[in-house]
């Protein structure tokens, strides 16, 4: 049978508070196992050929959560900083933070900063991870169509994609955690997404779990519309 193509992957990283709980652990133990799982599926997705992964790490909506779960957080981006950019320079991949970064404590935003800077030089390997913080796809699409209208030129279906904070046409979007919807993520470019649900929690979503989700997607019969 011939094989889809998989190249950009959506990841929504849900239920890590629900899996601390199971564990009798603090909620927050959920995001620092979060981090570790997302920092080796996006590892894992690059070994599988993959070309972009947009992981949603903070909603628009998720920052007005308590001010420790915030901190707690962003205290695991700082502390993972030499682990990921590790790996990503394993993988000869570079980085893209998207969102509403305004919102991020400037030590935050240096950072990312940093990580992106040591990886740019894997910008045309074909590999890149999207990290969305503060991200909302309705914000991506509004500040979008703002900057059409300033540069007075009209817009296509492929310029208006690739003006886009994350240019890319997704073809499989994995969502963990039990719930069936896209909470605000990615809506343009999930036209023609393949949609799987995983109701695994994000900490306990392994690479296993993740090629699994890949036989599904190569199983689908995509016909974009036509017959
Ligand atoms: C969903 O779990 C996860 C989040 C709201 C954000 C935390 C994500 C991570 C720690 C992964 C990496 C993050 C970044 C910022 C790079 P939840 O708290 O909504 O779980 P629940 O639905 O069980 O309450």
């Amino acid at each position: 049978m011939k094989e889809n193509v998989l190249r950009n992957v959506g990841l929504i990283m849900d239920g890590n508070g629900r899996w601390a709980q199971t564990q009798n652990k603090p909620r927050l133990e959920g995001h620092t196992q979060g981090i570790i799982t997302m920092t080796s599926l996006i590892a894992h997705a690059f070994d599988k050929g993959v070309e972009n992964i947009m992981c949603y790490g903070l909603s628009t909506e998720n920052m007005s959560r308590p001010t420790t779960e915030l901190s707690h957080i962003f205290d695991l981006m700082l502390d993972i900083y030499e682990k990921f950019v590790t790996m990503m320079t394993e993988k000869q991949a570079s980085v893209v933070y998207v969102g509403n970064l305004d919102v991020l404590p400037g030590i935050v935003r240096a950072s990312m900063q940093k990580a992106q800077n040591a990886l740019n030089k894997f910008k045309g390997s074909g590999r890149t991870a999207y990290i969305g913080i503060a991200y909302g796809s309705r914000n991506e699409i509004v500040n979008a169509i703002n900057t059409a209208i300033d540069s007075g030129e009209r817009v296509t279906e492929s310029s208006f994609l690739s003006s886009l904070d994350v240019p890319i046409d997704l073809d499989l979007i994995i969502r963990t955690g039990g719930e069936r919807r896209l909470s605000n993520f990615m809506l343009y470019q999930s036209s023609y997404a393949e949609l799987y649900f995983s109701d695994k929690f994000f900490p306990e979503f392994t690479g296993d779990d993740m090629d699994e989700a890949f036989d599904w997607y190569n199983n689908r019969k995509r016909r974009f519309g036509k017959i």
